[in-house]
């Protein structure tokens, strides 16, 4: 199994941090945020990773690498423009090719990091075409949103309004995926915000009759789009570091 990381956003919640530095590159405790997720790929055994990165993106070269010192061996691929996340795990079929791989977006923090090895695990044990990380969200405007049957998923919604949810079950920046997926992604169409996403492609790979299932994440996720949960991660990294000191 291949690794791919999108982290070609723009970051602008992040700024004027992001006007200088990559947000994926912002520190949480003593590593980047994306540093703790290519650890996540290691402790799953994955070690062949794609890092999607925009143009003059550069920072994200220079803190890798070729990753030899992460102990991965790492390929950076260009989305030239930001299109939405469909579009740029697709910047990377060339270099997935057949193979299956996990996703896990590259300004999400997660722990324990043992959350992708856990979900590939689910996903193999489940033969299933793709397998979405879940965890139960408040705010659903912020999230794709899945609607489960027993552990499949059976449709998706991409930042429901309230009212049209069809679960707390919020997309958590983690999947596997088989290489159907990329189809499914030639097959979408731009959706919320004019963008393709990711949630519409997953939800073409439904509609095609392909097994899609979700498990729930346990411990903490963060999504490090905000100064806020910025702050967030950091307090809770070095709580935790703290503790095993
Ligand atoms: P976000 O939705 O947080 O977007 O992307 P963003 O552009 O980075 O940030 P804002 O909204 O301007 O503040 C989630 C992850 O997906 C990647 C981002 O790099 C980030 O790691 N992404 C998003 C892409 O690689 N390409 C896209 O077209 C969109």
């Amino acid at each position: 199994m291949k690794g791919l990381i999108p982290a070609a956003g723009r970051g602008t919640r992040l700024g004027p941090f992001t006007q200088a530095i990559p947000k994926e590159l912002l520190p949480v405790g003593n590593k980047a945020v994306i540093e703790h997720v290519v650890e996540a790929f290691v402790a799953a055994g994955i070690t062949d990773i794609v890092i999607v990165v925009s143009p003059r993106k550069h920072g994200l070269s220079d803190y890798f690498g070729s990753g030899k010192r992460f102990g991965v061996n790492l390929t950076y691929v260009v989305q030239d423009e930001r299109l939405g996340l469909a579009n740029a795990v697709a910047a990377g079929e060339h270099v997935i090719n057949s193979s299956s791989f996990a996703v896990v977006l590259g300004d999400n923090f997660f722990s324990p990091n043992t959350v992708l090895r856990d979900l590939k695990e689910f996903h193999e044990a489940n033969n299933a075409d793709a397998t979405i990380g879940v965890v139960e969200v408040t705010d659903v405007t912020r999230h794709g949103i899945i609607k489960p049957d027993g552990i499949d998923v059976v449709d998706l919604v991409e930042k429901p309004e309230p009212a049209e949810a069809p679960s707390n079950l919020g997309i958590a920046g983690v999947y596997i995926f088989e290489p159907g997926i990329f189809d499914a992604i030639h097959d979408t169409k731009p959706g919320f915000k004019d963008e393709y996403q990711l949630t519409d492609s997953i939800k073409v790979l439904v509609e095609q009759g392909a097994r899609v299932v979700y498990k729930k994440i346990s411990g903490i996720h963060i999504d490090v789009g905000t100064p806020e949960d910025l702050m967030r991660a950091n307090e809770f990294y070095l709580k935790e570091s703290a503790r095993s000191v």
